[in-house]
């Protein structure tokens, strides 16, 4: 037997269209046997359930480092950070997403702040996260008891189920970026998450230069022999450090002045984080990125299906997402939503430590789309 004590969430009153049925008496009063039964028509809702192209939720926006900071200063000084509440993690909530802590419809971004002697005590969860240090250092992630130290321009993944913790034995504060798939996981009620040991044990809060997971795992095309056979569906390799990185794109640009076709366009290079297990993205769900525009490159318009996160990381220069345009600079970060066409261009600032190019950090949900056939892009000519 149907369960009809909830109240009907379902309001029909009748609308005029050229796509609806003419108002009659007997149609409100079929509406209100829907209403009823909890049943919804279709053609009632068609144009907004199926439109032609995605119509993005999310709305294009930009947080300025140099306000997110001190606000994450001033919580270190008033927030305790400990079972429970669990990080000191302030999320990034796009203004049209109805208040939640979502920067985009599947995407989490927060700014984290350990401070000095800080412990943030050990748990798991099915979220897929990452950390992205922009500036400072200091903080050890632990992840299954392996300790790894973060420092700026280091990527640190951490995929689905892994114990993780962080602890600060420095006496200086240190703020990172984290990302995950938490509004993915929710929309979806697959979350799952187990709160660990309330301590870290001497051996855990060690503080080694290299992580167990870096000493098996970051030679390149050198797969452990034991582990060859078994493609782990995350990436085990737990630090992309910035050396390599900025080698990487430096070498591409390199070459791309010496007339190879080695860039994503002209002036732009552009490196994926990977799984040396499978050679795909590092986390299921999500897509990391580390894009270099010369100074003076622009990329070219474009919109993808799915949204994407960018935090500058180096440099400054002008981003244009839907009917948006900002000047950006280190630690700025911005949301792409999906099929919104966004452009970015490099320009010198004072901001730079380099040769005037632009450094930008990006992650996206493509996995979830492709692994879906449904992505989809396009670039404006
Ligand atoms: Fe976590």
């Amino acid at each position: 037997m149907p369960d009809n004590t909830l109240p009907s969430p379902v309001k029909l009153p009748v609308i005029e269209g050229p796509t609806q049925p003419a108002p009659s008496p007997e149609l409100a009063d079929l509406y209100r046997g829907f209403e009823q039964e909890m049943l919804i028509p279709l053609w009632y809702e068609i144009g907004d359930l199926m439109p032609g192209k995605p119509q993005a939720k999310a709305a294009p926006w930009l947080w300025k480092w140099s306000d997110l900071l001190p606000l994450a200063e001033q919580a270190g000084d008033i927030v305790q950070v400990g079972r429970g509440g669990e990080r000191r993690a302030i999320a990034l909530a796009n203004p049209t997403l109805g208040g939640r802590p979502y920067i985009s419809p599947t995407l989490w971004c927060a700014i984290q702040y350990l401070g000095p002697g800080e412990d943030a005590p050990y748990h798991r969860h099915t979220q897929n996260a990452f950390r992205f240090v922009v500036e400072g250092e200091g903080v050890w992630t632990l992840v299954n008891g392996d300790p790894i130290p973060m420092r700026r321009g280091d990527f640190l993944p951490q995929g689905t189920w892994n114990w993780h913790g962080h602890f600060n034995p420095t006496d200086q504060p240190m703020a990172w970026i984290d990302g995950l798939d938490i509004p993915f996981q929710y929309a979806t009620d697959s979350t799952f998450f187990e709160f660990g040991p309330e301590q870290f044990t001497d051996e855990e809060r060690t503080t080694p230069q290299q992580s167990r997971s870096e000493r098996l795992w970051q030679y390149g095309g050198l797969t452990p022999e034991k582990y060859a056979a078994q493609p782990i569906p995350f990436s085990p390799l737990f630090a992309y450090r910035w050396a390599n990185t900025d080698a990487a794109l430096t070498q591409q640009l390199a070459m791309e002045a010496e007339g190879h076709d080695v860039t994503v366009e002209p002036g732009h290079a552009a490196v994926r984080y990977t799984n040396p297990t499978n050679a795909g993205d590092v986390l299921p769900t999500i897509r990391t990125s580390i894009h270099r525009l010369r100074k003076g490159a622009a990329t070219a318009p474009r919109r993808e299906v799915g949204s994407s996160v960018f935090q500058v990381f180096d440099g400054a220069g002008k981003v244009s997402v839907g009917d948006r345009t900002w000047s950006v600079t280190r630690g700025d970060i911005f949301v792409v939503p999906s099929w919104t066409t966004f452009s970015i261009s490099s320009e010198a600032s004072a901001s730079d430590s380099d040769s005037g190019a632009l450094d930008l950090f990006r992650f996206a949900d493509t996995p979830i789309f492709e692994k879906l056939d449904l992505y989809r892009s396009e670039i404006d000519a």
